[in-house]
Formats: structure tokens, C-alpha cells, sequence
């Protein structure tokens, strides 16, 4: 007779094992007795396969009452999120937080850029009037990156419209040539009360960019345009309010005072999600800041944070939070734990405050520290509902600042906004991040900044005598752009969640809830063994 077991028996056999392979999450963050965990200190165990990839699906509810099609959202950083990454976020089904090392004029603009962006109907487009110049459409362009502008009687929308200038009519022209004398008066338009697919259909025709929609006195109502009209089939994931069919825009705020006047300009720009915007969310200006908010605005989603205790997170769930923000210290550009020396591990840090806040149905945000698409899945089954990501979009196209090259590599600037150069930057006259504090490190150049006026109060530092840094300044290789970057972070999450044999995010965490998706710790040589390894020389392409 046969040693061993009869094969057909082997299912049964598992299932009346005593304990499962692998450790629960609860196992997986007791294992290491008082130790905190990070991403890297363990793996998910295989699942079953018996879907496609292609099918897995990635919503995620992201505050309490707004859910994505991808988890994936960009930090409010000067180096990370302005107009042109939280629009592509947005139609690429992520969500850009817009920062506030700026004057809330020019937060709010991009706030609008946004709400602009990729709308079916246009209803608060750019207009000019005749006497209007040039010059007025090049700054259009420079601050909004469109051109394409209609021309009304008194240059407001609600007024006749006289003709519309586009990229073409002022080429070769004196910035001082007044718009009546160049603009296009050959106009395609569609009448107030058309239908959007109406509307669609004669922009198609029409071969025309803009398509202003018109009263039965000519009066300027709304306006579409063909790039949208592109957009709208391109980007099948894209982050929209079910309302007004827009892309939602998220911004960043400090705690004082002058933070409540700045968050009256950004509501009526469109604002959707708000971020209280601090390195350690539990402080009584947070607790106040929350509540003004919630009072004053009460469709506004508020993100609360940062924390990384359940304590600290009662406190923002108690004053009406609608998401918190977790991390403190785990920041690729952080010396947060180092200098200060408070702060947690990530996958622990998320998973305690997640745990806790899944009680309230309130979605954590865990902040910083993802490097790789790993991470992701790990920030996910730690119960958090979306991953923020600074180093990982910095240096992307859609990335504020320029290329340059520092040891002969592409790269653009990324610093912490509790880095001296960020605290210190003056954003009236001066916007965006400096040329590059790792160009000026690298020759030997001392950046100087600005004293500035509207600097974030994220440190608790900014107004000090003495700054403290709780951030450095660098710069990181050229990613290309998120239009390819964002896709592989999606398609990467599909194939990973396959091997756990999870079909969605929400079936992840509900398995890691039950029990039945399974962890295993990393040893140090674990981590060795699971990176590339033996190898003389290799090439890592992460995505094609
Ligand atoms: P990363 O994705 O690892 O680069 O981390 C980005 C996150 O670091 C941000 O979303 C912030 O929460 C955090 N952060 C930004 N600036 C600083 C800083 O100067 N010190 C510490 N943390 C920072």
C-alpha cells in the first residue's frame, strides 16, 4: 500500500487542516510583537485564478460620498500637483490635490482649470471682449494652456456674441492687436436646449475647435469643444461628479485663519474635495478647521490628516472627517521620523487607523512611501482606500517645473514641503517651484528664497525664528507621462490582484477582513531573495 495520501483527497484534506498557510492580517501585525511593519516586511500569499486581469475591478470609495475607478490620487506638492496633473489624473479615473504653496488666486485658477476640463458643455468659459487684446489671450494660454476663446459684446459670457479667436488668428499679430480686428466671425453655433450627442454630432461636421451655444438673441450660453469631444471617448475611467458630469478637483489648506478666506475662493471655483493639509493632523487648529467646514460647507468633502493612531484618527472622524489622510515620516523626501522622531511605519500606520475608521465608514487615504506597484497592493489589503503619491508622479511631464539634467540624467526637482527651500518659497511672483534646488545644490549654489507670505502652515514651522526642516530637496528621474505611467499602475494592480485571486478592491479587503487573503512575513534575506539578485549587469523596463 501506498505511503501517501490519495491525490483526489487533497482538498478535502486542507479543509479539515487545522490552520490555514500563511498569517491574517490581525496575525501578520501582532507577529512582530511591539514592531511596526512596512510595505516591504511582507507579501500576500497566491490566491485562485479563474478571471482575466482585464476584469478586476479597482473602485474604490474615496471619501465617504465619492468612489474612483482607480485608487490613485497625487499629493498636494509643489513639485506634484497643479493644473496639468490634476486634470490628467482626474481623466486617467485618479485625483490630483492641488497645493496650497501659493496664493489662493492662483490655486483657485487651477481649481477652475479643472472643473473646465472635458465637461461636455463648457458653462463658465474664458470669454474676452472685442477691445481685448493679444496679450489677454497669451496669458490665457500661459495660465490656463487654451486659446480657443469666444468674443462677446461686453467680453462676459450671457452677452452676443460677436466672433471667437483661436490659436490661428493671433498668430503673427502685435500682443497690442485688439481681438474685434482679427477674430473669426465665420461661426458654426448651436441653439440654447441642444442635446450633448446633438451637439457632438455638429462639432463633428462642423470640423470646427469650439462650438458656441447661443440664445435666440445670439447671446453666448455655453461652449464645446472638439478636444473634449476626444477626451470624453479616450478616457472611459475618468473622475467625474455624477452631477455636473465634471472632473472633480481636490485642493489642499492649512489650519489658520487666513486658510477659511482661502477656502471661500476655492469653493467658488468648484471646489469638491477639500484636504486639511498637515503633517500632524490631531492639533486643535485641525479639530476647529474641520468643523468651520463642515458647518459652512456642507456638501465639501473634507480629508482630514496626516495621522497614523487610531487616537489621532477619532479625534478627526469625531469633528467630520469624510477621509483621512495616514502617514507621518514615510515619505520618500521625509525627515520627519528622523529629526522629530515621531511618526510610524506605513503598512501598521494604515492598517490600525483603517481598521478603526472602517467603523465609520470613513476611507483612509495612506500617504507616501509607495514606490512601486507592490506597494499599492499592500497600502490596499492594509484596508486604505486610495495610495497618495508624491516621488512616483514627480518627475512626469504632467509634473510642475522643467527638465534638466543633473549627472547626465533627465530629471526634475522634487522636495518635501517641509524642506527648508519649500517653507521659505514666496509664491506671489514666483510660482511653481524654483528652476530646480538639486540644479543649485549640484553647482554649488545656496537657493535662495523669498521671505514669503503665503507659505503652508503644514510644519508648524513656517513662521518660526528658526525653521525646522522636516523635508530635503532633490530631483527624480524623467517618467514620461502619466498618460502612459498611470495606466501601468492600473493594469499592474489588475494583474496583482489576479494572483491574490481577488476580482476588485472591495473583494481584497473583505478577504483580508475574513481572513482569507493570507500574509507572509519578510526576513531580511527574504527581501534579498525577492529583489533582482546574482546577476552582473541587468536593465529593470518596467512597463511597455
Ligand atoms: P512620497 O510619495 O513617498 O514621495 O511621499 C509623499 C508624501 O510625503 C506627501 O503626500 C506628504 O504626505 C509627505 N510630505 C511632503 N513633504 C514632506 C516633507 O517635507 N516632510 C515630510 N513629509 C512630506
Amino acid at each position: 500500500m501506498s505511503q501517501f495520501l490519495d491525490a483526489k483527497t487533497a482538498l478535502e484534506h486542507l479543509r479539515t487542516y487545522q490552520s490555514r498557510d500563511g498569517l491574517s492580517a490581525a496575525e501578520l501585525m501582532s507577529s512582530t510583537k511591539h514592531g511596526g511593519l512596512t510595505y516591504n516586511d511582507f507579501l500576500l500569499l497566491p490566491g485562485h485564478i479563474d478571471f482575466p486581469a482585464s476584469v478586476v475591478s479597482t473602485e474604490s470609495r474615496i471619501t465617504r460620498n465619492v468612489v474612483l475607478k482607480t485608487p490613485f490620487m497625487s499629493s498636494p506638492m509643489d513639485t506634484v500637483t497643479e493644473t496639468a496633473m490634476a486634470v490628467n489624473m482626474a481623466l486617467l479615473g485618479g485625483i490630483g490635490v492641488i497645493h496650497h504653496n501659493q496664493t489662493p488666486e492662483e490655486q483657485a485658477a487651477m481649481v477652475r482649470a479643472v472643473k473646465r476640463h472635458e465637461n461636455g458643455f463648457i458653462t463658465d468659459p474664458v470669454v474676452l471682449g472685442p477691445t481685448g487684446t493679444v496679450a489677454d489671450v497669451l496669458d490665457i494660454k500661459a495660465r490656463l494652456g487654451f486659446c480657443g476663446i469666444p468674443i462677446t459684446e461686453t467680453g462676459a459670457l450671457g452677452a452676443k456674441l460677436l466672433g471667437i479667436v483661436t490659436s490661428r488668428d493671433i498668430q503673427f499679430h502685435d500682443p497690442s492687436t485688439p481681438l474685434g480686428d482679427i477674430m473669426t466671425t465665420d461661426l458654426v453655433t448651436a441653439p440654447a436646449g441642444v442635446t450633448l450627442l446633438e451637439a457632438n454630432a455638429l462639432l463633428r461636421t462642423c470640423k470646427k475647435g469650439k462650438l458656441p451655444i447661443v440664445d435666440d438673441k445670439f447671446r453666448l450660453i455655453s461652449l464645446l469643444a472638439r478636444s473634449d469631444l476626444l477626451k470624453n471617448q479616450n478616457f472611459p475611467l475618468s473622475s467625474k461628479s455624477p452631477v455636473s458630469k465634471q472632473l472633480y478637483a481636490a485642493a489642499a489648506i492649512g489650519t489658520r485663519d487666513s486658510d477659511r478666506e482661502r477656502l471661500k475662493v476655492l469653493v467658488g471655483a468648484g471646489l469638491d474635495i477639500v484636504n486639511v493639509d498637515s503633517s500632524q493632523g490631531n492639533s486643535i487648529y485641525q479639530l476647529e478647521m474641520i468643523k468651520w467646514i463642515k458647518a459652512t460647507y456642507p456638501h465639501l468633502e473634507v480629508v482630514a490628516g496626516n495621522v497614523v493612531t487610531r487616537e489621532q484618527a477619532a479625534m478627526l472622524i469625531h469633528a467630520g472627517a469624510d477621509a483621512i489622510r495616514v502617514g507621518m515620516g514615510s515619505g520618500s523626501i521625509c525627515i520627519t521620523q528622523e529629526v522629530m522622531a515621531v511618526g510610524r511605519p506605513q503598512a501598521t500606520a494604515v492598517h490600525q487607523v483603517a481598521e478603526f475608521a472602517s467603523k465609520f465608514g470613513v476611507p483612509v487615504i495612506a500617504d507616501g512611501g509607495i514606490s512601486n506597484v507592490g506597494h499599492v497592493v499592500k497600502a490596499l489589503a492594509m484596508g486604505a482606500s486610495a495610495v497618495m503619491m508624491g516621488g512616483l508622479l514627480a518627475g512626469t511631464e504632467e509634473a510642475p517645473g522643467e527638465y534638466f539634467y543633473h549627472e547626465g540624467k533627465r530629471v526634475k526637482a522634487y522636495r518635501g514641503m517641509g524642506s527648508i527651500e519649500a517653507m521659505e518659497q514666496r509664491s506671489v511672483g514666483a510660482k511653481g517651484p524654483p528652476k530646480a534646488a538639486a540644479a543649485s545644490k549640484a553647482n554649488g549654489v545656496v537657493a535662495v528664497a523669498e521671505k514669503g507670505n503665503a507659505a503652508t502652515a503644514r510644519y508648524f514651522s513656517e513662521t518660526s525664528n528658526v525653521k525646522v526642516a522636516q523635508g530635503v530637496s532633490g530631483d527624480v528621474q524623467d517618467k514620461g507621462s502619466i498618460h502612459k505611467f498611470l495606466p501601468y499602475l492600473h493594469t499592474g494592480l489588475q494583474h496583482s490582484l489576479q494572483d491574490a485571486g481577488q476580482r476588485s478592491v472591495v473583494d481584497l479587503q473583505a478577504g483580508v477582513r475574513s481572513g482569507e487573503v493570507r500574509f507572509e512575513l519578510r526576513t531580511a534575506s527574504a527581501q534579498v531573495e525577492g529583489g533582482v539578485h546574482g546577476l552582473n549587469s541587468y536593465t529593470k523596463r518596467l512597463f511597455a
